[in-house]
């Protein structure tokens, strides 16, 4: 069964967030929903959300799962707020509790952030399966951006995260804490050998060399022709070696701080002191 794909670009933070949902029938899940969050004021806004909201309750949908593919590093997750809104579980990799231990000790977290993934719905492990309705999703383990970066795969659609972008802007960077080039070059081979036909759907787009339009469609079969950093059957050295290279030069993203101790909370703010205020923090040389 096919499912219809409708995308929300978020060009603040070139972050793309997906409703799947039957092609018949009322069932749908939202992937990488984004909370907007202006990093000079500190101040949070739901525009992106709400426009996820309008279509959800404007087509009469149910939410069935509010997915996440990993924990973001550039923009914050929405994810609270819309299940508030609309219902829906929410689901992230099992992998999240190595995220949570590793950040819970860059940000000096007491013993009330528990690192057991608890702040979650579901914890979804490698092959594992879910329904979105009359559809069915498979969860492979795709690490190598982060150690919990999940790709579903919902009928013939993959939403893949960080793994690979668009053919011609390449792969997701391997130096986050927990990252690895290797392991990513070995995620990709599992995506790539999904039938060609596969739809891709990719976690971020930034546009490209020749390419002035935002894109995030793509298959298997075009990225195993044309992907500039792993297709054409490139060897897992050769990928490695451009991949920690070009990683070697690249700034963190501008939201990585807030972002990382919000979505490691499954999008919630920390805990309001007792005057009701909520802080972020922002450890000093330790990224
Ligand atoms: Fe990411």
């Amino acid at each position: 069964m096919k499912p219809f794909v409708k995308a929300f670009f978020d060009e603040a933070t070139n972050t793309v967030s997906y409703v799947v949902r039957e092609p018949e029938g009322r069932a749908c899940a939202i992937v990488d929903s984004v909370l907007d969050f202006d990093h000079a004021s500190g101040r949070t806004d739901t525009r992106s959300a709400d426009e996820i909201i309008a279509y959800v309750q404007g087509e009469g949908l149910n939410v069935e799962w509010i997915l996440e593919s990993h924990v973001h590093a550039d923009h914050l997750s929405a994810a609270p707020y819309i299940q508030e809104k609309t219902g829906g579980k929410i689901g992230i990799g099992r992998n999240i509790t190595v995220v949570q231990d590793t950040f819970g000790k860059v940000f000096n977290e007491g013993t009330e952030f528990q690192r057991d993934g608890s702040q979650f719905d579901q914890l979804f492990d490698e092959g594992d399966s879910f329904h979105v309705g009359q559809l069915r999703g498979d969860v492979l383990h795709t690490p190598g951006h982060t150690p919990a970066c999940l790709t579903y795969v919902i009928g013939d659609a993959a939403f893949v995260g960080d793994t690979l972008f668009m053919p011609d802007f390449g792969t997701a960077r391997c130096d986050f804490p927990g990252g690895s080039s290797k392991t990513l070059y070995e995620s990709i081979q599992k995506i790539l050998s999904l039938p060609d036909e596969t739809r891709i759907y990719v976690g971020h787009d930034y546009k490209a060399p020749g390419r002035d339009e935002y894109a995030w469609e793509t298959t298997v079969g075009e990225q195993k022709a044309l992907n500039v950093h792993i297709g054409q059957g490139k060897s897992i050295e050769e990928f490695v070696q451009m991949r920690d290279a070009r990683d070697a030069t690249l700034g963190m993203p501008r939201l990585i701080l807030p972002s990382l101790q919000v979505n490691m909370r499954a999008g919630q703010m920390p805990p309001a002191d007792e005057k009701g205020d909520v802080f972020l923090k922002l450890p000093v040389n330790k990224i």
